[in-house]
C-alpha cells in the first residue's frame, strides 16, 4: 500500500496500520566509493553564541575551560570525532579581517557584526584560536577566505600566516606564541559571493576567483585545496558558470541547501503540526534531487571527476526561540531534527563519488546544532546524538542498498519514500547500516537481506521518542538519547528489524 497525504489520513491509519514491511537487500559484495570522514563535517560562525558562549569563554571565565575553550563542550566535540571545520564564516568571513584577531588579546580592535545582530565582536577568538582548536579536536581547519571586502594581498598573507615557515609571516606568527606553522588543507575562496559575500554574478565571480586563488600559495609541503563559492539551492547557472570559468582552478566548488519551505514563515522549531512536519522532513531529503542536478552539470564539464562537490552549509532553520535576538539564529533541536540529519546523512553517503564534503549549520548554538549552551550548562541535541551515532560510516566503504517501500506525499505536494537507508563497510570490516522511519503512526519491519555475508552478531542503538517534538533541555538532558536497539532478529542471513514510528536506528553487523 502507498501513502499519500499522511495527515489527511493519520486518523484512518491510526486504527488500520500499525506497521509496513520493507524487504532491503544490502549488496556488500560490491563496494562502493569511500564515504569521506568530511561529511559529517561541522561548521562554526562567528554568530549568535556560537564561538562566544557557545566553544570559547576565554581562560579567566568561572565557566570551566582549557585555555579559554569550553570544557564540557570541547569534550562533548571530541567524543563526535568532528572531521572538519569551517570558520570564520558564513557572511561573517567576508567582513572578517584576520588581522584584528591576532597579538595580544586585549589590544585587538573592536569591530560591529553587521550580519549578525549588530553585536560588537571583540576578536578574542581569532586564527590562533581556531587553528589550536582543530589540532586539539584532531579535525581539518577549513578556512573561509575574504573576498566580499578584503583584498587579495590580505587572503594571501592569511595563508602565509598560518602556513609558512619562514618570512615575515611566519616570524609574527612566533612571536604570538606559534613558531611551527600549522597544516591547512581547506580554503573557500568567498562564501555565498551571490549574496552576502559581494551580490556578484557568476561570471565576475569566477574572475575573482580566478585572481585571489593565485596568491594562495602552497607553503613548505603545505598543500591547499581551494573551494569556489558555489550556489544556493536550485542556482544550477552559478555552478554552470563556475564549472566553465573556473574549471580546474578550483579543487571543489561549493553547495549551500537549507531546509526551509518559507522565508518569510520558518515556523517555530518545537510548536509544529504533523503537516509542518512531514513538509520540513520532504524539503530536507530535496537535497537528493539538488545534489543529483549538480552533479550532472559537473560530469558534463568534468567526467572524470577532478573537481569535488561540498555542501558546506546544511541544515534547518526555524525561527529564532521567543525572547532571543532575531541575529542570533537560535534554535532548539527537536526529534524532527534528528530525522532531518539522519535522513540527510544517509543521501550524502551515498553521493560520494562527488559530493567530498558536508558541513551542518551550525556546531553549538546557531540553528540545528549539535550541542546549546547557557551559562554554565549544555545540553546534547537530537541532531548530536544523529552525528554520533553515524560515525561509524566515517572513512568506511560506501556498500549499495536497494529497497521500495511506501511514499508519503508531504501538503506541500512533495513525494518522498517512507524510508531512508544507508550501509557501509567500516575499516573494521564489520557492515553499518543506518536507518530513519520518517512515518509518524506506522512502525516498519525492516527485513534486511545481504549476497553473502552471514550477520553474525548485531548490536545496535536507536534514537526515539513517543512525541516528534521532544527535545532536552537544561533541566531535562535526556528526553531524547540513544538506547540499545534491540528490535532485531537474525535468521540465517537475514536481519529483520522493527522500525518505531519517527526513528533513527543504527545497527553494526
Ligand atoms: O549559517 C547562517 C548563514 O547562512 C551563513 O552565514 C550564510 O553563509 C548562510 O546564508
Amino acid at each position: 500500500m502507498k501513502f499519500l497525504k499522511p495527515i489527511s489520513l493519520l486518523l484512518l491509519l491510526a486504527s488500520v496500520a500499525i506497521s509496513a514491511q520493507v524487504r532491503v537487500a544490502v549488496h556488500e559484495s560490491d563496494p562502493g566509493p569511500v564515504i569521506p570522514k568530511e561529511i559529517y563535517g561541522q561548521f562554526s560562525e562567528h554568530l549568535g553564541r556560537c564561538i562566544y558562549d557557545g566553544i570559547w569563554v576565554g581562560p579567566d571565565s568561572p565557566i570551566p575551560n582549557i585555555d579559554g575553550y569550553r570544557k564540557d563542550v570541547f569534550e562533548a566535540l571530541k567524543a563526535l570525532k568532528v572531521p572538519v571545520l569551517r570558520w570564520p564564516g558564513g557572511c561573517f568571513a567576508d567582513e572578517y579581517h584576520w588581522q584584528d584577531g591576532i597579538g595580544p588579546r586585549e589590544s585587538r580592535p573592536r569591530m560591529i557584526n553587521s550580519n549578525w545582530g549588530g553585536t560588537v565582536e571583540d576578536n578574542s577568538f581569532g586564527t590562533h584560536e581556531f587553528l589550536n582548536l582543530c589540532e586539539m579536536l584532531g579535525a581539518e581547519p577549513y578556512i573561509s577566505g575574504n573576498v566580499g571586502s578584503g583584498s587579495v594581498e590580505e587572503l594571501a598573507k592569511w595563508v602565509e600566516y598560518m602556513t609558512a615557515r619562514g618570512g615575515t609571516m611566519a616570524e609574527r606568527r612566533a612571536a604570538n606564541g606559534r613558531k611551527e606553522p600549522w597544516k591547512v588543507k581547506y580554503i573557500g575562496i568567498g562564501n555565498e559571493s551571490w549574496g552576502c559575500g559581494g551580490n556578484m554574478t557568476p561570471e565576475y565571480y569566477s574572475d575573482l576567483y580566478r585572481r585571489y586563488s593565485t596568491y594562495c600559495r602552497d607553503y613548505d609541503g603545505n598543500r591547499l585545496y581551494k573551494v569556489a563559492s558555489g550556489a544556493s539551492d536550485y542556482d544550477y547557472n552559478w555552478t554552470k558558470v563556475l564549472m566553465q570559468q573556473v574549471g580546474h582552478r578550483a579543487d571543489a566548488v561549493s553547495l549551500h541547501y537549507y531546509s526551509i519551505i518559507d522565508w518569510n514563515h520558518k515556523g517555530s522549531a518545537t510548536v509544529f503540526t504533523d503537516g509542518e512536519y512531514y513538509d520540513i522532513i520532504a524539503k530536507a531529503i530535496e537535497i537528493e534531487e539538488v545534489l543529483r542536478n549538480h552533479e550532472v552539470i559537473m560530469d558534463t564539464f568534468d567526467p572524470e571527476r577532478r573537481i569535488d562537490l561540498l555542501l558546506d552549509e546544511w541544515g534547518t532553520w526555524f525561527d529564532v526561540e521567543p525572547g532571543t535576538n532575531p541575529g542570533h539564529l537560535f534554535q532548539q533541536n527537536t526529534m524532527r531534527d534528528a530525522l532531518v540529519a539522519a535522513m540527510s546523512l544517509n543521501i550524502f553517503n551515498k553521493h560520494t563519488a562527488r559530493l567530498k564534503m558536508a558541513n551542518i549549520a551550525q556546531i553549538v548554538n546557531v540553528l540545528q546544532s549539535m550541542i546549546l549552551t547557557g551559562g554554565d550548562k549544555m545540553v546534547l541535541t537530537p541532531t548530536y546524538h544523529v552525528f554520533r551515532m553515524f560515525s561509524g560510516h566515517q572513512d568506511a566503504v560506501a556498500v549499495p542498498v536497494e529497497f521500495t517501500c511506501d511514499t508519503l506525499q508531504s501538503p506541500s505536494g512533495r513525494l518522498y519514500p517512507a524510508l531512508s537507508v544507508s550501509a557501509s563497510r567500516t575499516k573494521e570490516g564489520r557492515l553499518f547500516i543506518t536507518l530513519a522511519n520518517p512515518c509518524l503512526d506506522k512502525a516498519q519491519i525492516v527485513t534486511l537481506t545481504m549476497d553473502a555475508l552471514n550477520p553474525g552478531s548485531v548490536s545496535g542503538e536507536i534514537l526515539h521518542a513517543a512525541d516528534i517534538r521532544a527535545h532536552n533541555t537544561f533541566d531535562k538532558p535526556v528526553q531524547v538519547a540513544p538506547k540499545a536497539f534491540v528490535g532485531f532478529k537474525v535468521s540465517g542471513r537475514t536481519v529483520t528489524l522493527t522500525l518505531p514510528p519517527a526513528s533513527v536506528v543504527a545497527v553494526t553487523l
